[in-house]
């Protein structure tokens, strides 16, 4: 999709449709939308006579956050349709609901087959938000909304966007809000390459294909990219990444994406993404029903995947490495089993008490190799566990667990910005009680009970020690998908991740 911004009235800008506003509760619309209203008017020029005014009179339209309304022009504007977005409540409204009215408007344009799109920027009137973030955040619901993946089907009507113009009327904002709409644009085109890779079947997307749609973002975008085979793997004794992929006929990969700016710190941050493109569980098999959402066991790879991207594309003046280790894991003759004991790269040893266990393999090797860089802060991402599903929910939360309490406070207050729900659970250490092994030095897995906190804890074990750094883990094994279409988000992948990373990268 194509952004564009131009200096306009809204009501003169011709398009096939064009989105206006409305918070939540108010009776005559004001601003720009007040504007349209008034044209609209069959009593020329009376504010509150118009056909949106009509609309709110009649109790059609109340102005519910993502509420979306079409009024049709009858040729007193240019443009055929007037999308309305409700706001909800003025003393509720924040960025992040700016983005997802945004994505509801633009996505009710997409479905009713308009090519362009005009639309004001959501928040910067009476909503108070400065323009370059409002504009920023409306481009970002935009093009989050509008997402479609269609990779997979030889059959589709050709509903798609093509331009989507940003119309503003204060020539003062102009330049503050093209630099909003072109971070956005960035931010959003990142957000749906990780769903994009998502939701490619796993039998398209494996190791190999997935580091080389890194190689080729890499080269589009400048990033540094160095991938390690399985030869490589082995020489840097990465016993966790080669054990989880000895069962898989596709061999593993290493990727490291480097952003690296002239003169930027020695200290970058890290961020490293399971990538298990995917995960039957091994020769410890999950039940068939749903395993075909194991296709998404590489949402943190992704996620790495994005930031990275979006960070190469707005040209951070900061350094920031994204490690990922790509696997599949499969039961075969050649499988690791339940029983085995593997020296992972840190030199710690691993009793397998399931091969299910798997994301904490491959993520212990990366954390390790992390050291390093030495790293200004850490953060993983990964589909660890279902016990992270049964305690904060499908589609609610992530859960946080950190070592350190100023990097974790910066790694939340970049979700919250983002709205991406994220809660900090405790790394107690109790946690490495249970993982304690009678063979090994650690096992896999500490059971049932408090599996997300003991999962965590496996992690810490090759964090600690000479070399530790600040690290904050993410659980996302609750927002891998979507199962409805609402504000920017999408059924399918959600591309969760991508924002917060972004944003630490920019605050942190
Ligand atoms: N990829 C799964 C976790 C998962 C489950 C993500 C459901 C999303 C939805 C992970 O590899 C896994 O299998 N974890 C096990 C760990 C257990 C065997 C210790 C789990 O959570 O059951
Ligand atoms: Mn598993
Ligand atoms: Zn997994």
């Amino acid at each position: 999709m194509q952004v564009t911004v131009v200096n306009k009235q809204i009501q003169a800008t011709p398009a096939d449709a064009i989105i206006v506003n409305l918070f939540e509760g108010v009776t005559t619309p004001g601003g720009a939308t007040g504007a349209v209203d008034t044209a609209l008017g069959s009593s020329d020029g009376i504010p509150g006579s118009g056909a949106i005014s009509r609309l709110i009179q009649l109790g059609d339209f109340t102005g519910k956050l993502n509420e979306v309304a079409v009024v049709y022009s009858q040729g007193l504007i240019p443009a055929p349709r007037v999308i309305v977005a409700g706001l909800g409540k003025r003393e509720e409204f924040t960025l992040d609901r700016a983005r997802q009215a945004s994505g509801s408007a633009v996505r009710k344009a997409r479905d009713l087959g308009c090519k362009r799109v005009a639309t004001i920027v959501h928040g910067s009137g009476i909503g108070g938000l400065q323009p370059r973030e409002a504009a920023q955040a409306t481009v970002e619901g935009a093009l989050m909304g509008a997402y479609q993946f269609r990779e997979h089907k030889s059959q589709t009507d050709n509903k798609a966007i093509e331009e989507l113009i940003v119309v503003e009327y204060d020539a003062n904002k102009l330049s503050e809000i093209e630099a909003g709409a072109r971070a956005g644009q960035i931010v959003a085109e990142a957000v749906n390459a990780a769903r994009t890779l998502i939701n490619r079947a796993p039998n398209v997307l494996y190791p190999e294909t997935f580091a080389q749609a890194a190689q080729e973002m890499a080269a589009r975008t400048g990033l540094k990219c160095t991938v390690l085979n399985e030869a490589e793997i082995a020489q840097e004794r990465m016993g966790g990444v080669l054990a989880v992929a000895q069962g898989s006929a596709r061999p593993p990969r290493f990727v490291v994406l480097a952003h690296e700016p002239d003169g930027s710190d020695a200290q970058p941050l890290v961020f490293v993404g399971k990538g298990v493109t995917f995960d039957t569980g091994g020769i410890s098999i999950k039940p068939s029903e749903n395993m075909g959402s194991m296709r998404a066991d590489m949402s943190g790879a992704a996620a790495v995947f994005g930031a990275l991207q979006a960070i190469a594309g707005l040209n951070l003046p900061r350094r920031v490495i994204g490690l990922i280790p790509l696997v599949e894991n499969m039961p075969s003759d050649r499988a690791y089993r339940p029983g085995d004991t593997i020296t992972m790269m840190s030199g710690l040893t691993v009793e397998i008490i399931t091969t299910d266990a798997e994301g904490r393999m491959i993520l212990a090797d990366a954390l390790h190799y992390a050291k390093r860089f030495n790293p200004r802060g850490v953060v993983d991402l990964a589909t660890l566990t279902g016990a992270c599903v049964v305690a904060l929910g499908e589609g609610v939360a992530a859960g946080l667990f950190s070592n350190n309490d100023a990097w974790a406070d910066a790694v939340l207050r970049a979700a919250e910005a983002e709205g991406e729900k994220l809660w900090r659970l405790p790394l107690y250490p109790e946690y490495g009680d249970k993982i304690k092994s009678d063979y090994a030095d650690i096992k896999n897995s500490g059971g049932h009970n408090g599996g997300v906190g003991t999962s965590a804890y496996f992690l810490y074990r090759f964090v600690e020690g000479a070399g530790e750094y600040p690290w904050a883990h993410i659980d996302m094994a609750g927002m891998m998908f979507s199962n409805e279409n609402k504000g920017y988000l999408v059924k399918g992948a959600r591309g969760y991740g991508v924002r917060t990373l972004i944003q630490l990268a920019q605050t942190a």
